[in-house]
């Protein structure tokens, strides 16, 4: 009810009467009030005019399940949304709900993260009103050897929809890092349990720095946000919405093909290492090459001085002349 009623203000440019919206809805007057001021209470900027009705002037930003619920569009992704205004990890929180049988598509959102996690054990730096911290249960019927192949559907999905919510382009360093201008912009964080042979489930872990001004020091020279390369700031709400529109088509091709062969165009049309030289860091045999792209399993393929193509499952690659910092 309240999501439906954001979205009837947001879709209306002028007044909506009170009487609209409770024919609308099938509620009261005294409902429809009553929500206005839950909504204004919650950082909604409501203008309400006897005789006229009701008007947003702004959505205040807010990341309350039911503004999120007004920004999603698909079937899947978002079918639950469980927000938090303060949380340890939202992989850990979305961990715990599918233990507990959350279905497909829920969302996990959190305000601020006292111990959002990166990948290889590193934090991730998530404080509150500027980013999106969010986690997706998913439970797909793909054996766990392809588990990995949802990183690269998520990089792309948030990509596209970072694009189309915001209009800036962000590239991807393989295998899931966006970047813009070289700095790190969004990181995914993707974490599954198996039982025997198949996947129970798996949580992919979003975060997207959004509207930050600044960063900690150490973290300046290598992270950047929306914010900063756009010089404005931006509604989280119609990202995520984007996001998961975008997720939502790709992964529903994933488990409809089993492989990325659909999906190497527009990912290597955003692929930042794309005819670059890369350092595979592999501890058994660190070599050097050109990327050439990516292959139907989401290896990375690196052509070698003396011609090889080698292809590149795990082991980190570092990217000469796109990072500052490698
Ligand atoms: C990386 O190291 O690049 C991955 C970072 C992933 C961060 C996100 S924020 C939301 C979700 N919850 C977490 O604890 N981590 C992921």
């Amino acid at each position: 009810m309240k999501s439906e009623i954001i979205r009837l203000l947001k879709s209306s440019r002028d007044f909506l009467s009170g009487q609209d919206l409770s024919r609308q809805l099938g509620v009261s007057r005294t409902a429809v009030w009553k929500i206005i001021k839950q909504l204004q209470s919650e950082g909604y900027r409501i203008e309400a005019v006897q005789n006229r009705g009701y008007r947003l002037v702004e959505s205040g930003d807010v990341m309350t399940a039911p503004e999120l619920k007004s920004c999603i569009t698909g079937n899947l992704i978002g079918r639950d949304i469980i927000c938090f205004e303060k949380t340890d990890s939202t992989n850990a929180r979305a961990k715990h709900l599918a233990e507990e049988g959350a279905g497909e598509g829920t969302l996990v959102v959190a305000e601020s993260q006292n111990a959002g996690k990166g990948r290889r054990g590193r934090r991730w730096t998530s404080p509150p009103g500027t980013g999106i911290w969010m986690s997706l249960i998913l439970r797909p019927d793909i054996p766990p050897s392809k588990a990995s192949m949802l990183t690269l559907v998520a990089a792309l999905g948030v990509s596209e929809g970072i694009e189309k919510a915001a209009g800036i382009r962000a590239e991807i360093k393989w295998p899931n890092d966006l970047v813009i201008n070289g700095k790190k912009i969004c990181g995914i964080l993707t974490e599954m349990s198996t039982e025997l042979d198949s996947i129970q489930y798996v949580v992919v872990g979003i975060g997207i720095n959004v509207n930050m001004e600044q960063f900690p020091e150490e973290l300046s020279s290598t992270a950047t946000s929306l914010c900063l390369e756009s010089g404005q700031r931006l509604s989280r709400g119609q990202i995520l919405g984007a996001v998961a529109r975008s997720f939502e088509h790709y992964y529903s091709e994933f488990l409809g093909k089993k492989d990325l062969a659909f999906l190497q165009k527009p990912y290597e049309e955003r692929l930042a290492n794309l005819g670059r030289p890369v350092t595979v860091m592999d501890p058994a045999d660190s070599y050097s090459g050109i990327c050439r792209g990516i292959d139907r399993e989401g290896e990375l393929l690196v052509e070698r001085e003396d011609g090889r193509l080698c292809r590149v499952l795990s082991g980190e690659v570092s990217v000469r002349g796109i990072y500052g910092y490698v």
